[in-house]
């Protein structure tokens, strides 16, 4: 960075640019869920998922201020990161629009604090939230892994802004 960088102009700012340009660095699909109201089991996809610390054991995503799940994950002490594999394609579409019942017809079962565990996820990490940050318009939460599980499935991979299959070969 050079000390001529503009100063930050939201009224030239383009931020459809800026979503297709993030959009360029391929990412996992992942359902982050955990319990609602009434111990509902809450759930969204996101592609914000990402590792930060080995010890102690940390993970971080972020969610949108205007989710209405986001009071769900602010409430809960615990959540769930569910790595979809590439056979899970319509279960991230369906926990990608708002619903009232977004687990039906999902197959899933209580892990730490009751936090929902999808069935069939190519992996799982049963986290403590740790920390939330504001982040713009987004909250992070950072994780504290318990527990985790994994297979050797095929991950369901989006970029620019579609689903894509990850190639078998080594380069
Ligand atoms: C591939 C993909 C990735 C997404 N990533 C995020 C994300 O990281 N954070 C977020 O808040 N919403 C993300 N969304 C949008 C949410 O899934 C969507 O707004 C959902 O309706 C939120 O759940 P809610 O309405 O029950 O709160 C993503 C959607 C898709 C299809």
């Amino acid at each position: 960075m050079t000390g001529n960088t503009p100063a930050f102009d939201s009224a030239s700012f383009d931020s459809a640019i800026l979503r297709e340009t993030l959009g360029c660095f391929p990412t996992g699909v992942v359902v982050a869920a955990t319990r609602g109201d009434n111990n509902a089991p809450v759930g969204l996809t996101i592609n914000s998922f990402t590792s930060v610390s080995l010890d102690p054991p940390l993970i971080l995503w972020s969610i949108a201020l205007s989710a209405p799940s986001l009071s769900a994950f602010r409430e809960h002490p615990a959540f769930t990161i569910n790595i979809l594999s590439k056979e899970q394609q319509s279960l991230c579409m369906q926990f990608a629009k708002p619903s009232d019942n977004k687990f039906k017809g999902v197959d899933w079962r209580p892990g730490y604090q009751e936090a929902p565990i999808i069935s069939d996820a190519l992996a799982v990490l049963q986290c403590k939230t740790y920390r939330r940050y504001e982040g713009g318009d987004h909250e992070i939460f950072v994780g504290e892994v318990i527990k985790m599980d994994f297979t050797d499935k095929k991950p369901l991979v989006f970029h620019r802004g579609q689903f894509v299959e990850l190639a078998d070969e080594k380069i």
